[in-house]
């Protein structure tokens, strides 16, 4: 597997703990991941990410968070969180949730997607999660959180991994106290969201927490958090040494973030692509926002209702387009359009002129 990866000045992450996790099932080669979140990491933007991923290579997708308490009843594939592609694979759908009889019945729902791995929510910061003592609020208990992975894992013929934040609290020894407690319950992996609950998504992510997590375990340990560029990949990897990057909010508006991050590890260009250079510049980045645009919407529109398809383009536009020059305007011309019909030839029309990209804009949100 490491053959992909040795091709290039830049430094890529170490593929050993991955590697011990392939006999399971997760196999992992290129670990740039897609991250969840709501109202975005469904089919359509999975689908479009994978078209940028480099041919051959072997990364995680992973499924906004789903609710162990409402995954039980639901028919799969029914609403946009739930649809899979037939052909799908290295998805990783993840759990919010604490109750043991509603873990097991989630269990039995995600066979359809045949996952490689399930995760569980322990950083959603919302009121609800912390009445309902699951995402972050699990952080405050280290007893109850050890109990709600030892029960997934029991329960799981998939690997579990964990995505957490740095906690309620900023308190670096908790936080690495708490990381070796889910690798020794069984985690298979973990990823850090280095942001307190109360940070939501404000301020900056405390890349160093992910090294410092990174020393004290012997499982992969996954960087995420402010991640906007290719090089930003390569750099939270250079300076944490960690297993592999998460990307969340870039990856919806530069899914082809994965081919730049390809292409400088020397890895090949995408199905399709292949006499193509990955896009280079704002210009280039713009265009090729609009093509992935078209991507996404050809596979949104015939598999969701029509209702959630409109929602789920515009939910795309309202982050992707925040890089954008004039993204506010392609926003708020496509959100109002009467029909889809209508959102593709407003943004047909938007991208006429040629539109620029920048490499950062001020992540609020
Ligand atoms: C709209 C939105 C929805 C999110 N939903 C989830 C979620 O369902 N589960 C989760 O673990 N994190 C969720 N997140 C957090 C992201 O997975 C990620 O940790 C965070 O955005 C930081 O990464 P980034 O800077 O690359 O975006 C969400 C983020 C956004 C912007």
């Amino acid at each position: 597997m490491s053959r992909l990866l040795n091709n290039s000045a830049e430094v890529s992450p170490p593929l050993d703990r991955w590697n011990s996790l392939a006999a399971r099932g997760v196999q992992v080669d290129f670990p740039f991941f897609l991250a969840p979140m709501v109202g975005l990491s469904h089919v359509a933007l999975r689908a479009t990410a994978r078209s940028y991923t480099p041919r051959g290579a072997q990364n995680l997708l992973f499924t906004e968070m789903l609710s162990s308490r409402r995954l039980p009843t639901e028919r799969m594939g029914d609403r946009p969180e739930t649809a899979t592609e037939p052909t799908e694979i290295n998805l990783v759908p993840q759990l919010l949730g604490n109750e043991e009889r509603f873990i097991a019945a989630s269990m039995r729902k995600l066979e359809v997607m045949r996952p490689a791995a399930v995760d569980i929510n322990m950083g959603c910061p919302v009121s609800q999660a912390l009445k309902h003592n699951w995402g972050v609020a699990l952080m405050g208990d280290p007893t109850y959180a050890e109990e709600v992975v030892r029960t997934t894992v029991r329960l799981s013929r998939w690997p579990v991994s964990v995505k957490l934040r740095t906690g309620l609290n900023d308190d670096l020894e908790y936080l690495l106290d708490f990381c070796r407690m889910l690798e020794e319950a069984g985690a298979a992996w973990i990823t850090l969201h280095p942001r307190t609950a109360g940070q939501q998504r404000r301020g900056a992510a405390n890349w160093d927490y992910i090294g410092r997590a990174r020393e004290a375990l012997t499982i992969p340990v996954v960087g995420n958090g402010d991640v906007q560029t290719a090089q930003d990949a390569l750099s939270l990897v250079r300076r944490t040494g960690c297993d592999g990057v998460m990307i969340g909010r870039a990856a919806v508006a530069r899914p082809w973030v994965f081919w730049q991050i390809g292409e400088a590890l020397g890895l090949p260009a995408p199905l399709g692509r292949e006499d193509e250079q990955a896009p280079a510049d704002g210009y280039a980045e713009g265009r090729e926002f609009h093509r992935a645009f078209e991507r996404f919407v050809d596979v949104a529109e015939p598999r969701f209702l029509e209702r959630d398809a409109r929602k789920r383009v515009n939910f795309f536009l309202h982050w992707g387009a925040r890089w954008l020059d004039f993204g506010h305007e392609l926003w708020r011309r496509a959100s109002s359009a009467p029909d889809m019909t209508e959102t593709r030839s407003r943004v047909e029309a938007f991208f006429t002129k040629p539109q620029r990209m920048t490499a950062r804009t001020v992540l609020r949100g």
